[in-house]
């Protein structure tokens, strides 16, 4: 199995910053380009079919056999300074469980696909899992086109400017029933991102429900120096009231509660800003936890907002309910590895999407430093071998001999 060491290694230096070690693989960013082109070449390597779907998303399909596919792989698009292997192991351990099954000797009696679906991370247009969501009709079309980036580039722009890779017509893009018809079931191996994991491969139980608000506060903008206290509008105040909001609702509704991205207008040390716009995620075993959190989050900024005289709004972005894997293939792999542990995640993923119209299923591979979305996130290559074999058992099972 040196061969997933080298093609892992072969990956490893596309996006990564040299100083912190973390990943920027933006979405239709030249890195995460780069990795496209990375897919194809190794797809055509391998003498794999290779399909860009109408979303953005790839595939490499090994055309054996006949009926629905049995379909693998993750996404290569990373947070801002995210870890290696959130969304590449999933793809470099699927062909490397390819070249396995491969020089076993392995003919499936159905077709195998790869999959690299676009922007899961939802790091550069706000939405996660945005090509799965377009492929299974998840999101409105329209309402995807005209999402926008940090720098006021809309999706459909991004994917019409790029003549590469991942180059698209912003004007068809959509549900693909076509698509969705010639795969029987998914499997998405990825690494474990928290410390619930403590042998080398685990199964999915269940995705926690998850969104994304944005809070927008509006102020007035005036002097560091000559504003009284009493006359200030301060957006910022508001704001530092629902970062404490936030991680003190999520503790007491037993739910996870985040502000991780913040802007402020117009950002100068002697300005008093004169709006902010913040994002929160939220997450929680239940919808009702993660409702009441929000709830009382938005409550709580009301008043302080209110108190100090600035405009406040709460908008949903995304959510995805609860996902619980189907319980059938989640059997079938637990016989097939021969009992491995089963365990929920708080993690969004793309096989949690696509969960809504077909069989779908996830491997989690051990991360001993229980860090992801860093790049302290990590997997020992014996862990990775261990996933590979795994993968290659269970696709060796679902698309038959
Ligand atoms: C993706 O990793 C997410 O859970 O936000
Ligand atoms: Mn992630
Ligand atoms: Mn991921």
């Amino acid at each position: 199995m040196a061969a997933f060491a080298a093609l892992w290694e072969s990956l490893l230096p596309i996006g990564r910053d040299p100083v912190t070690g973390g990943y920027h693989r933006i979405a239709w960013s030249e890195p995460e380009l780069r990795c496209r082109a990375w897919f194809t070449h190794e797809a055509e390597r391998r003498d794999l079919t290779v399909e860009r779907d109408g979303n953005g998303n790839l595939f490499a399909w090994w055309v054996e056999g006949r009926g629905q596919a049995v379909l693998t792989g993750s996404h290569f698009d990373s947070v801002p300074g995210g870890g290696a292997f959130d969304g590449p192991l999933g793809i470099v351990s699927a062909f490397a469980a390819l070249d396995l099954l491969r020089a076993e000797g392995y003919r499936p009696a159905h077709p195998i696909g790869i999959a690299a679906f676009a922007e899961e991370e939802g790091s550069r247009f706000g939405i996660s899992c945005l090509g799965s969501r377009l492929l299974s009709g998840e999101i409105d079309p329209d309402r995807a086109r005209v999402l926008a980036d940090a720098e006021g580039v809309t999706f459909a722009e991004a994917v019409t400017a790029d003549l590469g890779p991942g180059a698209l017509d912003a004007f068809r893009i959509g549900r693909d029933d076509a698509l969705l018809g010639r795969i029987g079931c998914f499997v998405e191996l990825h690494v474990e991102q928290g410390r619930a994991l403590d042998v080398p491969v685990g199964v999915a139980g269940a995705i926690w429900p998850h969104g994304r608000w944005r809070l927008d506060f509006a102020g007035r903008g005036d002097h560091a120096g000559s504003t009284r206290l009493e006359d200030r509008h301060d957006p910022m105040q508001p704001f530092g009231h629902a970062v404490i909001a936030a991680r003190e609702a999520a503790e007491r509704h037993g739910a996870r509660a985040t502000i991780g991205r913040v802007n402020t207008v117009p950002g100068g040390t002697n300005v008093i800003a004169s709006h902010v716009t913040a994002w929160l995620d939220a997450r929680g075993p239940g919808d009702e936890v993660v409702r009441a959190t929000v709830a009382e989050i938005r409550e709580r900024v009301s008043l302080a907002a209110a108190f100090h005289g600035v405009e406040f709004g709460l908008t949903p972005e995304s959510y995805t309910p609860l996902v619980d894997f189907d319980p059938d293939l989640r059997k079938r792999m637990l016989a097939a590895l021969g009992g491995v542990p089963v365990l929920p995640t708080a993690a969004g993923h793309d096989a949690g999407i696509l969960a809504a119209r077909l069989p779908t299923a996830m491997l989690f591979v051990r991360n001993p430093t229980g860090v992801s979305h860093a790049p302290e996130e990590h997997v020992t290559e014996e862990d990775c071998m261990a996933g590979v074999a795994a993968l290659a058992a269970v696709l060796r099972d679902l698309a038959g001999a």
